[in-house]
């Protein structure tokens, strides 16, 4: 998702040094190429071989490096298409509000006025709780730099508060947010829908499906990335939320029903990947049914159809459904698309290989309301996503 990306990561001297490794070795394999400026402070915490070795790349610890070629902190500033500062301690923070530039990484961060600049802020927490600290992370966001608020939690020396690096993958989330995509889907409200409903038999039973929400996460993750302001309607699944997505959790298909159409009106998109149940018990014991009274047939009836309904109420939305079948796949992803209007229906086969529920990766038919038919091959479910998007920012 970073792949051509030049990601300058900027290391400072705070416990949380160590975990900058992480964040290094996450960006890699996304496919950026890694430059990192470590501060005196930081080489007493890790050493910059790790660095070095991670990144495959030469490790800047010093302003005034005999063996630099040209001016590099000029040319790392030139060169990256955003600066990470992860951690950031208050005295780097400190200095890059104030314009000081008495290292090679806050001349960087000066001579890098045009570029994105993330910073990541951990420290104790009486530290972080410090007005004059506080003061000087509002003064750099107020001169665009994007400050990640720091995790609450037992910090290193031993106090409980703010000031905790967030989680690697996170961070990198953030930069994936900043940078992979261009944001063409800004001032957009999106709605997406993930995972399974869960129909309930009694208190302890249900009827669900094998969705684990892989697909519909993986749009809201992108539809962020791109821009979009997003809403993920999702039923259970084991997935982490994603960062900067409303995520509203619902059970049954009766929630999800609920809480699609209270928004549906104030939405610009609606993907719909979520696998609602089609069937419902018809009567839900209030107690546990016990083995020996159990008739052994439950009696069925149809759930509402989301799609359908918003189908018929569509006014200027983009509407996009998900068709998994065993069998006839174009046939009855046409009738699903046409018989709900939609604008595009995404079609994938429970029987192609590398495509349906649980795996990372899919193959899908996109098949738009114009009869254009587009198939696409296997792919990950993110880079799927991002094929989607751009189908839906064209129309
Ligand atoms: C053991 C130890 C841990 C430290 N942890 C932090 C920290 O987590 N955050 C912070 O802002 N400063 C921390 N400091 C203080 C910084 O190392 C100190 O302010 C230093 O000047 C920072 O330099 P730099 O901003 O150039 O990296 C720590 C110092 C020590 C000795």
């Amino acid at each position: 998702m970073l792949k051509g990306k030049n990601i300058l990561l900027g290391v400072t001297g705070g416990i949380a040094a160590y975990k900058a490794c992480d964040i290094a070795s996450r960006l890699i394999k996304l496919g950026a190429d890694v430059h990192v400026i470590m501060t005196k402070a930081a080489c007493e915490f890790v050493a910059p071989l790790t660095f070095k070795s991670l990144t495959n790349n030469k490790v800047h610890t010093s302003l005034f490096d005999p063996n630099e070629q040209g001016v590099p902190h000029i040319d790392l500033a030139r060169r990256a298409d955003a600066i990470l500062v992860a951690p950031a301690t208050a005295n780097f923070i400190a200095k890059a509000a104030n314009g000081i530039a008495d290292d090679m990484l806050t001349s960087t961060i000066l001579a890098a006025n045009d570029k994105k600049i993330i910073i990541s802020p951990a420290m104790n927490t009486h530290m972080y709780e410090n007005q004059i600290v506080q003061e000087n992370l509002e003064k750099l966001r107020g001169r665009g730099f994007v400050v990640i608020k720091s995790a609450s939690g037992r910090l290193a020396c031993g106090s409980v508060g703010m000031g905790k690096l967030p989680e690697p993958c996170d961070i990198v989330e953030r930069v994936v947010q900043e940078v992979a995509f261009e944001k063409t889907l800004s001032g957009k409200k999106v709605l997406i829908t993930a995972g399974p409903t869960q129909e309930a038999i009694d208190p302890v039973r249900y009827i669900t499906n094998h969705s684990t929400g892989k697909m519909g996460y993986a749009l809201a993750r992108i539809a962020k990335a791109k821009g979009a302001t997003v809403t993920l309607i999702t039923g259970k699944t084991s997935l982490p939320k994603p960062i900067g997505v409303d995520t509203i959790e619902v059970v049954s298909s009766r929630d999800m029903f609920r809480e699609v159409t209270e928004r549906y009106f104030d939405t610009d998109i609606v993907i719909k990947a979520a696998a609602v149940a089609d069937f419902k018990p018809k009567t839900v014991n209030d107690q546990k049914t016990k083995k020996e009274n159990a008739k052994l047939n439950i009696e069925l009836e149809k759930t509402d159809d989301i799609l359908k309904y918003l189908g018929s109420k569509k006014a200027h939305q983009v509407l996009v459904g998900f068709c998994m079948e065993t069998e006839n796949l174009l046939e009855n992803a046409q009738k699903k698309l046409l018989g709900k209007n939609l604008d595009m229906i995404c079609a994938n086969s429970l029987t192609t290989p590398g495509a349906g529920f649980g795996v990372d990766t899919n193959v899908l038919t996109l098949i738009e309301k114009d009869g254009s038919v587009t198939t696409l091959p296997m792919d990950t479910k993110e880079n799927l996503a991002a094929v989607i998007l751009d189908k839906i920012s064209a129309m």
